[in-house]
């Protein structure tokens, strides 16, 4: 892959906001490979070797609930085959049980593929179980006592599953994408990151590169939605409130298409539903930002955390059937989580009210809904919580137990954030 080297990066407390990158080549072949344009003050080349080396200690999380299994085949022959490919299904199991009609259809292509996969699903009794007796209870229905439904709580339960089977990287890409290409360029790009990044903590943010539309019977390539607009703005504008400079820099805030570190992954809080991807830039400001009531640790104030936002090449497009409700819900989803973070200041509080105002999202005087918030994964006890799944399928594909020592150890990277 050759890249261009961020032109513009902006800093809050530890974070490292790096611009949009584009990519010039999706494959600038191999290491040995010494040609007059290897490397220049602006372009990275990135060799097969260095992304093959990332993408072989990563796990590639697919969330889905109810796709036509064809479309999520073609998601899985998009990934790269050394990345262990961890499916989180919430699919419904009554009248039909479509999870037990996915799982075959997955199983196939792994043996025709040596693909490995875990599948797992999101209300399987064995995995709340473990989330019970590790203490993480918050991601419980009360009245199911299961996993609660929604993407966040399947990329939760992912995220513990990757880090059960030692993967330094873990990579999320929607099941509804019609494109594999796009979904290969996506974990090259989130490789991509990995490999310019110098931190421990770095997260890769897909920036798409269009979303075709049928417009009066032609394809028009729309850049940005109405949704990604406005939380991008918003996140721009509390960026803005505490730098003292106006800032275009965010343009990956809903990017359902991102990947982590694992430390990252360890350390970050998560909340519910569609505002999960959003509220990663806010919780990374709360923990990560520096401000009055929380303490940086030096070192890592040394060390940063790094985000890149990489523009993909391939069209991207998903399945659309799912009407502008959903457009509603998700770009309320990403103001709720702004608005109750306690770092946002009073005039940025007073712009969202007016704008649910206008959206009709609320009333103009009432505080929105706030949503549910999961804490940092690192806290869970790995032995505790791997011992409950230990006679399930996918169990053979996670580092035994009696191997966990040999799990890098993740820890706080710093104190609780108390309210500034
Ligand atoms: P959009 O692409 O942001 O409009 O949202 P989608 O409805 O396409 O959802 C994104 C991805 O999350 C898709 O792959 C869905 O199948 C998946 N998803 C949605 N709800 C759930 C859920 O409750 N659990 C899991 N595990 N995945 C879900
Ligand atoms: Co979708």
């Amino acid at each position: 892959m050759r890249i261009a080297i961020p032109q513009d990066t902006e800093r809050f407390g530890a974070v490292l906001i790096h611009g949009v990158q584009h990519v010039w080549e999706l494959d600038a072949s191999l290491k040995q490979r010494k040609d007059a344009y290897d490397d220049s003050n602006v372009i990275r080349r990135i060799s097969y070797e260095e992304l093959h080396d990332i993408e072989q200690q990563m796990a590639v999380v697919v969330p889905m609930r109810g796709e036509r299994i064809k479309l999520v085949e073609g998601v899985l022959s998009g990934i790269p085959n050394n990345c262990l490919v961890i499916i989180a299904s919430n699919s419904p199991r009554h009248p039909v049980d479509r999870f037990a009609l996915e799982r075959e259809a997955f199983a196939r292509f792994s043996r025709f593929t040596g693909k490995k996969i875990i599948v797992a699903h999101q209300q399987d009794k064995a995995i709340a179980a473990a989330f019970r007796q590790a203490g993480y209870e918050n991601i419980l229905d009360p009245e199911t006592g299961l996993v609660r439904s929604g993407k966040a709580e399947g990329m939760i339960i992912a995220t513990m599953l990757a880090r059960l089977a030692g993967r330094k990287y873990i990579g999320f890409v929607d099941a509804d994408n019609y494109f594999p290409g796009a979904v290969l360029e996506y974990v090259r790009e989130y490789a991509a990151g990995f490999v310019l990044s110098k931190s421990r903590y770095a997260m890769t943010r897909i920036a798409w590169h269009s979303k075709p539309k049928i417009v009066e019977d032609t394809l028009f390539f729309a850049k940005w939605g109405r949704t990604s607009r406005n939380t991008n703005h918003l996140l721009n504008s509390l960026l803005a409130e505490y730098t003292g400079f106006e800032t275009e820099i965010i343009k990956t805030g809903n990017a359902g298409e991102h990947a982590l570190t694992m430390e990252l992954a360890m350390q970050l809080r998560y909340s519910a539903g569609y505002s999960i991807e959003p509220y990663h830039f806010i919780n990374l400001f709360e923990q990560f930002g520096g401000l009055p009531g929380s303490t940086l640790r030096k070192k890592l104030i040394q060390e940063h955390v790094e985000i890149f936002q990489i523009a993909s090449r391939n069209p991207h497009m998903h399945d659309t059937d799912k009407g502008d409700e959903h457009i509603d819900e998700m770009t309320l989803a990403a103001m709720q989580v702004i608005y109750h973070s306690p770092i946002c200041p009073q005039k940025l509080k007073k712009e969202l009210l007016e704008k649910m105002g206008e959206m009709k999202l609320s009333s103009e005087n009432n505080e929105p809904d706030d949503t549910i918030y999961y804490p940092p994964l690192w806290q869970i006890d790995l032995a505790a919580f791997h011992n409950i799944l230990a006679e399930r399928p996918f169990a053979p594909l996670l580092v035994p137990t009696a191997k966990h020592r040999s799990l890098p150890k993740i820890g706080p990277a710093l104190p609780e954030v108390r309210n500034p």
